[in-house]
């Protein structure tokens, strides 16, 4: 289990090294919604990303012997550019196993922090079978992309940097992949103001956390169908599953069609480029099934790597 104390302390490791990301607001929009709404804008981290913060703090904690013996991790991509940049600050040599249909640029910017890319098919199971065959030969370390306690505490200072900001909130609503956004600033919100509500969000096609919560047990998903790449995975871990069932209050879904108008909007009103994963919290908020009047909302911005082709057929 990860506690507050493990993100403060990941935070006093962070802050020499990630940027602050600010909150944004739109004037237009909340005389929409009828809600004071901010944008924690996490694709303005370096990366572009929040995984920067939590494979930093996994990597920086390493052994000597487990620095010597290489680093490996396996990633759509966002966590592979986190890896690879984390890697080259702190002088190891990584290796990233990612499907071969990852996003061009993300794929680039991996190999460009200097990380070996290696390619494999498109599921979480032959990424894993892949890593595990690797580290078996090599006795590499995993970096897991969600599953770990101190890449949680890494991501968990997102939610810490949104209350150095904010002081009063009613809902936080976060994007769930395998659940390490969500579980670290849920640890975060909910022992510095716990009345704020905490929401997940996933896409339709890959709502296995949405499932697992309303089931109360951990729940797999044979194949998942989403634009949003960063929540392609067919299940939260282990440890995201146990935070997320203690501090998040409640899990709702969008389907793609939702996420679109959201990053047309973040373009033409607010003058930023949002990844589809990016904009899931976001354009649940504007979707508002939860029909909250009044409120302040904080949505994150999780990302903002979009392939240049992704957005055009967006704007076409
Ligand atoms: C932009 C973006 N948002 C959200 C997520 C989901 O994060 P997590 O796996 O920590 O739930 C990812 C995962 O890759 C991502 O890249």
């Amino acid at each position: 289990m990860v506690s507050f104390a493990d993100i403060e302390k990941a935070y006093s490791v962070l802050k020499p090294v990630v940027h602050k990301t600010p909150l944004l607001s739109s004037r237009t929009l909340n005389e929409g919604a009828g809600n004071e709404i901010y944008f924690k804008a996490e694709n303005f981290q370096r990366i572009g990303a929040f995984k920067f913060r939590g494979a930093y703090n996994k990597i920086r904690s390493l052994t000597e012997e487990e620095r010597r013996r290489g680093i490996i991790a396996h990633s759509s991509g966002n966590h592979a550019q986190g890896v690879a940049l984390s890697s080259k600050l702190l002088g190891l040599s990584a290796i990233v196993v990612m499907p071969h249909n990852s996003i061009k640029n993300k794929v680039e910017a991996t190999k460009g922090y200097g990380a070996e890319v290696i390619f494999c098919e498109d599921s979480t199971d032959d990424r894993e079978r892949v890593c595990n065959e690797l580290i078996q030969k090599h006795g590499y370390t995993l970096i897991h992309p969600y599953n770990d306690p101190l890449l949680i505490a890494g991501q968990g200072t997102v939610g810490l940097e949104i209350f150095q900001d904010l002081k009063e909130l009613d809902y936080l609503f976060a994007p769930i992949g395998g659940g390490g956004l969500i579980s670290g600033c849920a640890v975060a919100v909910k022992n510095l103001y716990p009345s704020v509500n905490v929401i997940g969000v996933e896409t339709e096609g890959a709502n296995d956390a949405y499932q697992s919560f309303r089931q109360k047990k951990l729940i797999k998903l044979a194949k998942v169908s989403t634009i949003a790449d960063g929540m392609r995975t067919l299940s939260v871990g282990a440890n995201n599953f146990e935070i997320i069932m203690k501090y998040v209050n409640d899990i709702v879904t969008i389907h793609d069609e939702d996420i679109f108008p959201m990053m047309r909007y973040f373009y033409e009103r607010m003058k930023i480029v949002v990844e589809p994963t990016g904009a899931v919290a976001p354009a649940a908020v504007l979707k508002n099934s939860l029909n909250l009047k009044g409120k302040r909302i904080c949505a994150i911005i999780s990302g903002g790597n979009v392939d240049s082709q992704v957005f055009k057929k967006i704007f076409d």
